[in-house]
């Protein structure tokens, strides 16, 4: 059997990782500054991490929701702890598109409607209606089209305002800070606004933080930037560091039904170890600070590389538009500069997002890469 053939590949083989960097099978090392799409938080193989899920595994990994699993609650009380959001419940499951597929669900069984607004660029995963509010024709096929989805533009309120007064929408979907699209977000008068009318007219507000959370953007959620109460946060990517987790925080507004939502695999016992480890390593590492400061570094230190035109971003979070295509750059930093990076729905842009506990060591060098390659 082969696999079926939907990535572009690099052709490069990780076999082993620690901290920011990656070695190959030739074991040529790596700097990495992607964390495969946003994932890896505390950095690779953590030993507290590695520790945590090899004990865990080592008692039971897994068993069905049907069953206490006292993980689950010390995970949701650390979760409300460090990240500030102690007035939601949490509801776990596998990965990012199917934290949204469960957000947009609860806000139609709480609101009663199906109409969902969502912004020009975004990303919210590939399963039925998380596709569906994804601003990319290409990746929905005939059977997602059935959603009912306005996508307007980002800061523009009017608009909001204009389609939540037609009385037909449940909710306002929004990333913190757009992943894919390139790294556009919301003014914080665009998502008080938003807040705002949601309330008065029964549509919940949905904060994708699947790529913008956990830290990523120096606060623990990119929206805490704006002083807003979302109704419904989604979490993933970071949350556990590459073991697939997915979290809905959901305002406690909302009430929980038996047989409401449901998974088998999510919030398994391994899962709950693996993203119990992650909190306290940002806690006790104070890797918040960490991004703040790495960030503010890295906004001085890029203004000595030639033909840049914008640093969008905030935190760990960071686009670097430049004022050509970034393709071939980005094959001379993995090749010859052994450099991981990422790209976006924008050609132009360079999409950084390293562990969080990388150093400023660590960003000298890819400076230095880029002054040498431009
Ligand atoms: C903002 C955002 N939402 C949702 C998703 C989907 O997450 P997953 O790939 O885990 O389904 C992604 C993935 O890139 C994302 O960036």
């Amino acid at each position: 059997m082969k696999l079926f053939d939907v990535y572009p590949l690099y052709n490069v083989s990780p076999v082993k990782a620690e901290g920011a960097y990656v070695w190959d099978e030739k074991n040529t090392k790596y700097l990495d500054l992607y964390g495969g799409h946003g994932v890896i938080s505390i950095g690779h193989s953590h030993p507290e991490y590695v520790k945590s899920i090899t004990n865990q595994l080592s008692k039971i990994g897994f068993y069905s929701n049907s069953i206490q699993n006292p993980l689950q609650t010390e995970l949701a009380q650390k979760l409300g702890e460090v990240s500030g959001c102690e007035n939601y419940d949490l509801f776990l499951c596998n990965s990012g598109a199917e934290a949204n597929e469960n957000a947009l669900k609860l806000a139609s069984f709480k609101t009663g409607k199906s109409k969902i607004i969502s912004f020009n660029n975004s990303f919210h995963g590939r399963t039925s209606a998380a596709v569906a509010v994804t601003d990319n024709k290409n990746i929905n096929a005939p059977i997602n089209l059935q959603q009912q989805v306005v996508f307007l533009p980002l800061n523009n309120i009017e608009l909001v305002i204009h389609e939540i007064g037609k009385g037909d929408i449940a909710a306002v979907i929004i990333e913190g800070i757009q992943g894919v699209g390139g790294l556009d977000e919301g003014t914080t008068a665009f998502f008080k606004e938003i807040e705002k009318i949601c309330n008065k007219n029964n549509v919940l507000l949905i904060l994708d933080e699947i790529q913008s959370g956990y830290g990523r953007s120096s606060k623990f959620f990119a929206f805490q930037y704006h002083n807003i109460q979302p109704d419904i946060i989604t979490t993933a990517k970071g949350m556990a560091n590459g073991f697939p987790i997915g979290g809905v925080l959901i305002s406690t507004t909302i009430e929980a039904k038996f047989g409401m939502l449901g998974t088998t695999f999510g919030g398994s016992h391994l899962a709950c170890a693996a993203a119990i480890s992650v909190l306290d390593v940002i806690k006790n590492e104070q890797l918040l600070e960490n991004v703040k400061n790495i960030y503010q570094y890295f906004l001085e230190e890029i203004e000595a590389v030639p033909k840049i035109k914008k640093v969008k971003g905030k935190g760990l979070m960071l686009g670097v538009e430049f004022d050509f295509e970034v393709g071939e750059l980005r094959k001379k930093l993995i090749f010859e500069k052994q450099i991981f990076t990422g790209g976006s729905n924008n050609k132009k842009l360079l999409r950084i997002l390293p562990p969080l506990t990388i150093t400023k060591t660590q960003i000298d060098e890819f400076i230095t890469a880029l002054k040498e390659i431009l």
